[in-house]
Formats: structure tokens, sequence, C-alpha cells
């Protein structure tokens, strides 16, 4: 192997900068490889829109949020939307984009990425392209890894937010909801929520109730706790499912972009429990900024160990953490199925022992 292609597919993600650095430098310092970065995700494999990635071009970005490779978009090359006569097709280019990659030399690719991303690399290493994932999603609902990086960042800013939200609810006596990311998994909103001392937290593996909900709350105002803090997953499941805005969560992003799980239910709770009521939406503010320490070096630690599977030959394998070693799995076992809450485990039982009602 002489020249090794990385990219970063998905949403972006804290961390992003950190594995981009790692891959940069192992590669060149331990296997004597050059790498180029596609930019835009799978677009600039498609379009062969790429730069070399000397360790020059990586200095100084350990600790920066996004990605230098460009906006970390979602086109997929098995399915590229191309306008025809005006009218929108999709189209399989993979073979272009492998084409590309043998034009440009690029011998194995490194992608980072999510599920989605991540099933394409899977998708391409079935074609025969010699590839390796890295796990990346601030919800952490990856299987056959225990984190993905961003997890950390993500549910720090979320634990920060509820501290916040914690002082200025005690002076109003008001009911505070903060709805956090997780359309399918509740990993964001079990652990912030624990960390803050939520009183409520509504994930989509555990199905609630108002009533639950506001019948926790009831009982701390009548014990002198006049103000509550409620965390709700952008994908929380509502038993029997009278909120309109849970459908449409599972059909589009859109109600997702206009906030739309919180803000229902803080109506709801404030009807039921005739408390003042103010909801937070948290949304992006948990995929920007600086990774945290824990990011940074699991970031570290990934991009290392990416471009050790490569070298060793062990291709269509992804990088995981499981305790505390770096592990290699297979590609196939880390998309075939999403990573959920135990709605029976240790960690919700953990959360209802010290008081947390889960609806
Ligand atoms: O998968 C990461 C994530 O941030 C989810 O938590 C969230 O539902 C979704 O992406 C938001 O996507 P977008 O940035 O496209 O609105």
């Amino acid at each position: 192997i002489k020249r090794i292609g990385v990219l970063t597919g998905g949403g972006d993600c804290p961390g992003l900068n950190a594995v981009i650095r790692a891959v940069v430098k192992t590669a060149i310092r331990q296997y004597n490889y050059e790498v180029v970065g596609f930019i835009n995700g799978f677009a600039g494999m498609i379009k062969k829109e790429y730069r070399l990635l000397t360790e020059q071009e990586v200095s100084g970005i350990l600790h920066r949020g996004g990605t230098i490779l460009g906006t970390t978009n979602r086109d997929n090359p098995f399915r590229y939307a191309v306008k025809e006569n005006g009218e929108l097709v999709f189209k399989d280019v993979s073979e272009q984009a492998i084409a590309n990659l043998q034009e440009l030399g690029v011998d194995a690719l490194v992608v980072i990425g999510g599920d989605g991303s991540l099933a394409i690399a899977n998708e391409f290493y079935q074609k025969g392209l010699p590839v390796v994932g890295i796990p990346k999603t601030i919800d952490n609902d990856l299987s056959a890894t225990d984190t993905t990086f961003g997890f950390d960042t993500a549910l720090t800013t979320a634990s920060e937010a509820i501290d916040k939200l914690h002082t200025t609810a005690e002076s109003h006596h008001r009911v505070m909801v903060l709805e956090v990311m997780g359309r399918y998994a509740g990993w964001i909103a079990l652990h912030a929520g624990i960390a803050g001392g939520a009183d409520v937290i509504l994930i989509p593996e555990k199905p609630f109730t108002i009533e639950g909900a506001c019948a926790k709350i009831k009982e701390r105002a009548s014990k002198g706790k006049k103000f509550s803090i409620v965390v709700v997953a952008e994908g929380a499941t509502i038993k029997d499912g009278e909120l309109v805005v849970q459908r449409v969560v599972k059909e589009s992003h859109d109600s997702i972009r206009l906030g739309g799980i919180g803000n229902q239910i803080g109506e709801a709770i404030e009807a039921c429990t005739g408390m003042e009521t103010r909801v937070t939406v948290l949304g992006h503010l948990q995929r920007g900024g600086s990774p945290t320490a824990f990011d940074r070096i699991l970031s570290t630690r990934y991009g290392v160990g990416g471009v050790d599977l490569v070298a060793q030959d062990k291709f269509g394998q992804m990088v995981a953490l499981k305790g505390t070693d770096i592990v290699g799995v297979t590609l196939e076992s880390a998309v075939s199925q999403l990573k959920k809450v135990d709605p029976d485990g240790e960690l919700v039982h953990a959360a209802e022992s010290v008081g947390i009602c889960f609806g």
C-alpha cells in the first residue's frame, strides 16, 4: 500500500478532525503511506474532489469541531441523486467512484461515519474495495462498539444545559423541558439526565405517558420541590401515540429541524400539572464545538486503529472500543442493527433507583 483515502460521511460530530489528524499522522509516520482526503464525504470520491493531506495540513486541528474535509453530506454512490431532463433520478455510480480511486492510486479507503456511511462502506467492501470503518455519531447508537466518538461531547453539552436550566427552574418554580438529539436511541437523554439530575427522562426505548411524567412532577411539588427538569429525546415514544409529532419524527427530518416533540410535551405537562413550563430545544449545539478530552483520546485511538487495520490487511472491519481495548469488528456486525438502551438494563435501573421517572 502506498496511498490511502479518508473521508467523513453523514452529519458532523465533535472529534472528526482529531480522527483525521490521527489517520494522517499514523499513515505517514508509522507506515510511510500518502493520504488523500476526499472533500464533502462520498461526493468527493464521485467527483474526484480531494486534497493531499500532509502533517502540515492536519496541524492544529485536534481540538477543532467540524471537519477540515468539507461538509459531511449524505450522498450515497449506490443511490446518487442526479437531475435528468429536469427530473431527479437515483443512479448507482459506485463503479465510477471505484475507478476514480484507482486513477488516483488510492489502495485503501478509511470511512469515518455513522450507520449510513458505514453501510455504504460495507457495500463498497462487498464489491471488492479495501475499506475500513471508524464509528462516528453523537447518538452512540452503533452496535459492535461500546462508544462512538462525539457522544461524550454531546452528552457534556446536554448535561451542562441541564445544570443551567436547574438554576433558572428553581428561581421561577417552573418545569423545564429539554429536548435533546436521539432519533432512534435515548443514550444522550439517559446519560445527560442522570448526569444532570433530571426528574423525568423520556426515551424511544421506554414508551411513556404524559400522566406518568405529570404524576412525578406533582409529587415533587407536593413535597416542596416546586420545579422539575424533564429531558426528552427527540425520538421519544409515547404509549398509545396521542402526540402527533411522534409519527412525524419517524418519517422525516422536518419535525427534528422544527424541534417537535419537546414543545408538545411542554404544552401537555403545563396542561396537566398547571405549572408554568418552558421548553429548550438543544439541537445542533450538541454537534458543534470542541471535543471533550475523552473524545479527543478516543478519536485519536480510532484514527490510529483504523490505519493499523489497513496495514494488517483487515479490510471489511471497523475499529471499536470493547471495554478498554481498541479492536477490529466486521463492518457487517456494525451496521446490522442499531444499539438501543436496554429498558430493563442496569443504567435505567440506576436512574430509577435514584428517583428518575420514565413517564
Ligand atoms: O445522527 C446524528 C443526528 O445529530 C441526530 O441526533 C439527529 O436526529 C440528526 O443527526 C439531525 O440531522 P440534521 O443535522 O440533518 O438535521
